[in-house]
């Protein structure tokens, strides 16, 4: 099993990765120093397949957990939900020295984070991501919170997490359509701050999609450790931890004019890759041949690259303009200007839509 650290003084946190390690979860709970009162928040498709050995290790340790179910789908990472899974918490005597153990994608994860931050006024959470987004972006970082009809994590809190457990082999059972999606954003920290990553994956992208366990560990791990190195300098996206937004200004409007259905978030944000790569081209700040390294690595991860003819244009300038993160009608736009290397513009959303 590797080990990575999330490096916050005090708040300082492991994330273990791993095959198999999911059986491990009431040793290192144990290890924690929390009660043994917990609560296991996880949705009806993750229990089906792990919550029994989840249970099994936990009460192999000693400990008391409680399951807390949730139906599945992001549409149920709302207050409605929020409250019933603090009915569950009551429900189950959990106290101050419990804690919540969030199993699942990050629906579950956002969501038991954000009762666990603010049930008795914050109750340690312990993550245990069971998708490829998850594992390698949402349970590292401690953003936590649920969605409002005005707007997706609208409500919410910065609350990081007492240690993150990715068991790779969980992976297997996912959807191969949501494992490829996740992919997007393991081929984004090559893109963005690894070159290496971005080779090994040129390289050995058939082990990946075989879920070989040794490679889906060694990816899993380099993706942790730039997610923990970016939020150990910009736990609350001041200035740095932006970058991580490569290719989701595009994405988000893509998401929004296509009212969530039409794609999962990383098959948006594999388009959005590509479109800003070709925006810093446009800009002189980029090579053709990364443009296109980039754009061949998603298409042969079986993800889109091309954004819709209908939603070109004005769709897509009005759809970025209408973004939380659009100040003044300007962007702060995470340019390219080699495979490993960014850096920040501030564009108009005409100008971006210009250069597509
Ligand atoms: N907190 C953050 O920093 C952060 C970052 C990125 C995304 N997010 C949030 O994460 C959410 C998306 O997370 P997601 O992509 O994991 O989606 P998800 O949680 O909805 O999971 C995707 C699907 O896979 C199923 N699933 C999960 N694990 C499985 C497994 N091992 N085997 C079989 N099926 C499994 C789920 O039940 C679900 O149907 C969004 O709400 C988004 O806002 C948060
Ligand atoms: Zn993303």
């Amino acid at each position: 099993m590797e080990v990575v650290y999330v490096e916050l003084g005090a708040r300082r946190y492991p994330v273990y990765v791993g095959a198999g390690c999911l059986r491990e979860i009431g040793t290192r709970l144990v290890e924690t120093g929390c009660g043994a009162r917990m609560a296991v928040v996880t949705n009806s498709t993750v229990a089906e397949l792990y919550l029994t050995p989840m249970l099994a290790s936990l009460r192999a340790a000693g400990l008391e957990p409680t399951p807390v179910r949730i139906p599945d789908g992001e549409e149920h990472k709302n207050l409605a939900w929020l409250s019933h899974v603090y009915d569950g918490l009551v429900a189950a005597g959990i106290e101050r020295g419990g804690a919540v153990v969030a199993l699942g994608g990050g629906v579950v994860g956002d969501l038991a984070a954000f009762a666990a931050a603010t049930y008795l006024r914050g109750i340690p959470c312990v993550q245990v991501p069971t998708t490829l987004l998850a594992q390698v972006d949402s349970s590292i970082g401690g953003k936590t919170g649920i969605n409002h009809i005005a707007g997706k994590n609208l409500i919410g809190a910065f609350v990081q997490p007492r240690f993150v457990l990715a068991d790779v082999d969980t992976l297997s059972t996912l959807p191969p359509r949501e494992f490829t999606a996740g992919l997007a954003e393991v081929i984004k920290y090559g893109v963005i701050l690894d070159p290496g990553l971005f080779t090994l994956l040129e390289d050995r992208l058939a082990d990946v999609q075989r879920l070989d366990r040794d490679m889906l560990t060694c990816v899993v791990r380099a993706c942790c450790a730039i997610k923990a190195s970016v939020v150990a300098e910009d736990e609350t996206e001041g200035g740095l931890r932006a970058i991580l937004n490569f290719g989701h200004t595009v994405a988000h409007a893509l998401e929004s004019l296509t009212g969530y259905t039409r794609y999962l978030h990383g098959e948006a944000v594999a388009i959005g890759m590509v479109a800003a790569a070709r925006v810093s081209r446009r800009l002189g700040l980029c090579s053709e041949s990364d443009v296109q390294r980039i754009r061949a690595l998603l298409e042969r991860s079986g993800l889109p690259t091309e954004i819709p003819a209908e939603l070109r244009g004005d769709p897509l300038a009005r759809a970025m303009r209408t973004d939380k993160k659009t100040r003044d009608g300007a962007i702060k736009f995470v340019c390219l200007e080699a495979i490993g290397k960014t850096r920040f513009e501030r564009l108009t959303c005409e100008d971006i839509v210009e250069h597509l």
